[in-house]
């Protein structure tokens, strides 16, 4: 049993104060940063691009857990990394040709993530899982923070982590949205490795305190 990784979402940070909620983080016990990239087509809304990643590189001490929320990420593999990603993740459903994709962010030296929608079923992942280092399951629709958890998603991320054990992958399964005290057990015990937290760590009055909490959740799964 370990530790579920913690990723908290910069997109719930103050804007005005990137700085001092980035350096929160850093004395928090997350592991890394996920950082939301919206194009305003792939999803409705636009969140910020690389300047603005560069600015948080510069005070992280963790890794950048990249969410492309964007058409055509293949466009665009060199600059995240420039910007200082670490892990970068691609929807399926914005990637024709995603085993390529994947491929070109590998070779950049970057972790390669496949992103999916919520009505995206897990069987499509069949063919690209032993491809993957991380499933990045939506468990919102994407394109805001501070949205409701959608119960199917602990049926979808059980059955991602049955294709994961029968196929001997090491590939972590990473949920995103609505994450909180009580999303995140049941997750955990459905085979999640990787929380994604924004509202819930950036509107509490004490978010070392909050992070701390899920970081005491047990995951019976990952070996990362
Ligand atoms: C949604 C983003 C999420 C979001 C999660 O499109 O991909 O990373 O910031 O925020 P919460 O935890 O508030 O649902
Ligand atoms: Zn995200």
């Amino acid at each position: 049993m370990n530790s579920p990784i913690i990723a908290p979402s910069i997109l719930s940070a103050d804007f005005a104060n990137l700085q001092r909620d980035v350096e929160m983080i850093n004395r928090s016990e997350a592991d890394w940063f996920h950082v939301d990239i919206m194009d305003g087509v792939f999803v409705p809304n636009i969140s910020f691009g690389f300047p603005v990643q560069k600015a948080i590189q510069k005070h992280a001490t963790k890794p950048l857990d990249v969410h492309l929320m964007i058409v055509q990420p293949e466009r665009y593999i060199k600059e995240f990394k420039e910007a200082g990603a670490a892990i970068l993740s691609v929807h399926i459903e914005a990637s024709t040709h995603l085993n390529r994709t994947l491929q070109a962010i590998k070779a950049e030296g970057m972790k390669a993530g496949v992103a999916i929608n919520p009505h995206t079923p897990v069987s499509l992942l069949a063919d690209i899982i032993q491809d993957a280092d991380l499933v990045c399951m939506m468990s919102v629709n994407p394109g805001f923070g501070g949205q409701q958890f959608i119960e199917h998603t602990y049926q979808k991320c059980a059955e991602l982590k049955e294709m994961i054990v029968k196929r001997n992958s090491r590939c972590l399964i990473e949920i995103d949205g609505g994450v909180n005290q009580i999303t995140a057990p049941k997750l955990l015990t459905a085979g999640a490795d990787v929380l994604v937290v924004g509202n819930y760590v950036f509107s509490s009055s004490h978010p070392l305190e909050t992070i701390q909490s899920l970081k005491k959740l047990f995951s019976h799964t990952h070996q990362a």
